[in-house]
């Protein structure tokens, strides 16, 4: 079965160590960092101090986009495990796509990265690399050139976006999803066809949304800084929504989108 990964985008440095403390506390053992979180450093702090086996543990980084020559990507890797006190990743994935429209030769440059992750697996450094953001044009381009093929992929996935089209090609193509900002970064917590599901089952709109994940088998990863909803969010393992609830979510119109297309985004160069 899924367990619920634990995110760490938005947690400031200051808080990043005792906040990441009660999740180990908690239970969490999976967790998502990245290099542009700009969080490394007080994450590994309180990794390197928990009384919890290093392989109990999964650690999954990611590697920026201004990082994206061969060179860059064994050199951020290189810094991101100093950074997080560790001797190798469980999981590695690139952050985003280059995107075709600010690089006509956007599909040589997934290529090199790729290639920089390869040296990394082979090397040991990192367990299993995978991709972040990558829509189907995006891996089919890069398994061309690719001598391993990505484990994983991380995308935005959560009631009111569903990504059909990527998270079918990638079941069918066995590569594991994750799904980042299964709560629509919170904008859905107050939608109303939710919480009469969340009321007849006596949870959370949160539960709703990560249950609605796990039973389309896609790894939630969710983002908290407290330590009632760090718990919370794990206790969706006692009660299942109806194929009726499931259907209704869904039906829902795009809602909650963070409105980051892969294709077109121009912030992350
Ligand atoms: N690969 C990528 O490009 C990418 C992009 C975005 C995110 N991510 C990863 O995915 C993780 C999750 O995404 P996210 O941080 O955007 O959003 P999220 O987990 O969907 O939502 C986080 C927001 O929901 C609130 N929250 C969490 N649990 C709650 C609960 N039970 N009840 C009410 N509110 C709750 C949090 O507030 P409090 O903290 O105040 O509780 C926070 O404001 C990130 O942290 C990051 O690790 C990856």
């Amino acid at each position: 079965m899924l367990d619920i990964a634990f995110g760490t985008w938005k947690i400031q440095a200051s808080q990043a160590k005792s906040i990441v403390e009660k999740a180990l506390q908690v239970g969490y053992r999976h967790y998502d960092t990245a290099a542009a979180y700009a969080n490394e450093n007080d994450i590994g702090e309180a990794i390197a101090q928990a009384d919890v086996a290093r392989d109990s543990l999964l650690i999954s980084a990611k590697l920026w986009t201004s990082k994206r020559s061969y060179d860059a990507a064994i050199k951020a890797c290189k810094r991101s495990l100093k950074n997080l006190q560790l001797t190798y990743f469980d999981q590695y994935l690139i952050h985003w796509p280059a995107a075709p429209a600010l690089h006509t030769n956007w599909q040589e440059m997934n290529a090199e990265t790729w290639h920089a992750l390869e040296t990394l697996k082979q090397d040991g450094l990192v367990h299993s690399i995978g991709l972040c953001n990558f829509r189907p044009h995006h891996i089919d381009a890069l398994l061309q050139h690719a001598n391993i093929k990505p484990s994983v992929n991380q995308i935005e996935y959560h009631p009111g976006y569903n990504q059909l089209e990527t998270v079918e090609y990638c079941k069918k193509n066995d590569i594991k999803l994750e799904a980042w900002s299964p709560l629509g970064n919170g904008l859905l917590l107050t939608h109303p066809m939710l919480q009469k599901i969340a009321d007849d089952h006596n949870i959370s709109v949160a539960q709703v949304c990560i249950r609605w994940c796990i039973q389309h088998d896609v790894l939630p990863i969710i983002k908290t800084v407290s330590i009632e909803r760090m718990k919370m969010n794990r206790q969706v393992f006692q009660f299942e929504l109806s194929t009726e609830e499931m259907r209704e979510i869904d039906m829902l119109p795009v809602f909650g989108y963070s409105g980051l297309d892969p294709d077109t985004v121009t912030q992350f160069g």
